[in-house]
């Protein structure tokens, strides 16, 4: 008979990482509970009133931002009002401020949201407690739960489908649907919406949404009106109205990118000839002037951008004046160092532009 095998001996098991010893993450068994202080508000006479209110609530590691708002709504207050649906980020529905930053309900779990994620990029809670708040930008309705349409009319002032004309391409290219599968994700939660910066100063700016969804149309080779498009977009409230904070970007749950969406949206709009407005001469005068000196002639910059509307800046450059803020205008600066590098940067740009339209890699803020 032949000698029994020995078992073979065990792998060491490698050593477990503790990613935050003095507050650990719950297991699946383990409940804890955690502070929520949720921002409610009701219409009194046409005026909102706000106030907060705490709730503790128990989660364990599987448990949602959505499922512990459903808990204190069972159990503790059955008048908290907030919307959801599909309950698996696909509807849109349950966006809120969470922790001063939007987000899904349904797709925030209670542990991230209390010692934070980094790989999902969200930051611990303050003091320990989940703040929870109705979106911003848009007006409050009841609790959480805010009015949308407003937001929809900034989708439907676009034109959101195809529409027939010269410009539509003959054949479509199956690899054309890579440039607007991006934006095709959109679920119109409004989160980036809500954390736009542009918004805050200008609620009349269509917003990161509704500018990424013009993008899937001009990106589109079915278009048939690309630079009307183009030219309506650049108006007042338009693509030029964006900061460029990169908020939508951090902002959305589905990987959409907005600004990127309204990065190439600025630069079609300059390919195609739609030149004749402050954002695109800016633009032009930017370039032309990093190109040329390797720095800004701020002082002419406002005159070629405004025009005669810089006499509406008077007022504005004086303060400046008075508090030493106006740069010297070229050429009383020094030559900048490496001069000579950005010059050839340019001139390679020149040589071998980069077609912003059809990369589709792009990633992170300022790509496009
Ligand atoms: S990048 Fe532009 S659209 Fe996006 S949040 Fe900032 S201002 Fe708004
Ligand atoms: S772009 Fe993203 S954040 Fe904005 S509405 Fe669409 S899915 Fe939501
Ligand atoms: S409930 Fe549908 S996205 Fe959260």
């Amino acid at each position: 008979m032949a000698p029994k095998k020995k078992p073979a001996a065990k792998a060491a098991k490698a050593p477990v990482k503790t990613v935050n010893k003095a507050a650990p993450k719950p297991t699946k068994s383990k409940q804890q509970t955690a502070v929520f202080r949720i921002l409610r508000g009701s219409v009194v006479g046409g005026k909102l009133v706000q106030k907060e209110q705490e709730f503790e609530v128990p989660y364990d590691a599987s448990t949602t931002v959505l499922l512990a708002l459903e808990w204190i709504k069972g159990e503790l207050d059955g008048t908290l009002t907030f919307r959801r649906s599909c309950r698996a980020s696909i509807c849109g529905s349950c966006g809120m401020v969470i922790n001063g930053k939007g987000r899904l309900a349904c797709k925030t779990k209670v542990a991230d949201a209390l010692y934070g994620n980094a790989g999902k990029n969200i930051a611990p809670a303050k003091d320990g407690v989940i703040t929870v708040g109705p979106q911003r930008n848009q007006p409050v309705l009841k609790d959480l739960v805010v009015d949308i349409t407003p937001f929809y009319n900034k989708v439907k002032a676009i034109v959101p489908w195809v529409q027939s004309g010269a410009e539509a391409a003959k054949h479509v290219d199956k690899d054309s649907f890579s440039q607007v599968n991006m934006v095709s994700n959109c679920i119109m939660c409004g989160s980036c919406l809500s954390d736009c910066t542009a918004m805050v100063e200008n609620p009349d700016f269509l917003g990161p949404a509704a500018l990424a969804k013009a993008y899937r149309f001009v990106a589109d080779p079915r278009e048939g009106s690309k630079t009307e498009r183009l030219r309506e977009l650049s108006e007042k409230n338009g693509i030029w109205d964006c900061t460029r904070c990169s908020m939508c970007i951090d902002a959305c749950p589905k990987g959409v990118a907005p600004m990127e969406a309204i990065l190439k949206l600025r630069s079609g709009a300059i390919a195609a000839g739609v030149t004749d407005n402050a954002g695109a001469r800016h633009a032009m005068v930017f370039k032309g002037d990093m190109a040329r000196w390797g720095i800004l002639n701020e002082p002419f910059m406002l005159l070629k951008t405004l025009r005669t509307g810089v006499l509406g800046q008077i007022g504005n450059a004086l303060n400046l004046l008075r508090v030493g803020k106006v740069p010297n205008p070229l050429p009383f600066h020094e030559r900048p160092q490496g001069l000579d590098e950005v010059k050839a940067i340019y001139a390679e740009l020149e040589r071998n532009p980069i077609d912003v339209q059809t990369k589709a890699a792009d990633s992170g803020p300022g790509a496009g």
